[in-house]
């Protein structure tokens, strides 16, 4: 038995056949996150119904805590963010952050593989009223971001990386064409409860985050920093990097 199903999706059983916690939390890290969403972030009914919708998707619970929901807008709209590109949409929890963040003449672009989980999302944003603004493109976010590349898109402002793992360097390398100086770069479960310190884990998501990582350092034009993460996700962290 692992803490995370090897494939990172549906939910993992023990040997025993009973549900495993794919994101061991303390109670006290929950209870910190809980005070605050209900003191600060204060979610309406469209983002509860977004967030209790990931249920339907292929991989639920992976949606973003609301604190970190509200991180994601408030660095939107610190960045000045008026196109927004994603990786990973799942039931447009996240997505439906920025789009609020970016405003009523401001875009979110989504990439999102399977067309269920695309099909959760749009209803998601029609009912929270910013479906007008976001594109939820159904595909392998690799070729659709290619697509974006060759038609010469306007560049995005802000990217959040939030898909498959393993992916991640080539989702940066995309991001870096589709992005003008001075954007930012978040990337999510770059911790993964400290797996990230392991060279030989073998596993496949782990490497794609240490990939990332020496893309980042490699890259002239980029300055990054990492944020350990606890709360109800349990122990997982994200990078933060800008384009000069
Ligand atoms: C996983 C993916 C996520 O985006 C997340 O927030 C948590 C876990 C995963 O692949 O296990
Ligand atoms: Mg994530």
């Amino acid at each position: 038995m692992s803490a995370v199903a090897a494939d990172g999706r549906g939910e993992e059983r023990s040997e025993q056949g009973t549900p495993v916690n794919r994101y061991p939390s303390e109670p006290a890290w929950r209870a910190v996150d809980e005070y605050f969403t209900e003191a600060l972030v204060r979610e309406d009914a469209a983002l509860i119904a977004a967030r209790d919708s990931g249920s339907e998707t292929t991989m639920p619970n992976a949606e973003v805590a609301p604190n970190q929901g509200a991180f994601l807008g408030l660095l939107a709209q610190i960045a000045g963010a008026r196109r927004v590109l994603e990786f990973g949409t799942l039931a447009g929890y996240s997505t439906l952050w920025c789009a609020r963040a970016v405003g009523a003449d401001g875009r979110v672009v989504t990439f999102e593989l399977e067309e269920t989980n695309a099909a959760v999302a749009r209803r998601n944003l029609e009912r929270a009223g910013v479906a007008d603004r976001v594109d939820v493109v159904v595909g392998a976010a690799a070729a659709s971001a290619q697509r974006l590349i060759d038609e010469g898109a306007e560049p995005f402002d802000l990217v959040f990386i939030d898909a498959d793992k393993p992916s991640n360097p080539v989702y940066l390398a995309a991001a870096l064409q589709l992005t003008r100086s001075g954007a930012v770069l978040v990337i999510d479960n770059v911790v993964r409860q400290g797996a990230v310190v392991r060279a030989d884990t073998g596993d496949p998501r782990v490497e794609g985050v240490r990939r990332l990582v020496d893309d980042i350092v490699a890259h002239p034009d980029l300055d990054a920093t990492a944020i350990q993460t606890v709360g109800i996700k349990g122990w997982d962290g994200l990078i933060l990097a800008r384009r000069r």
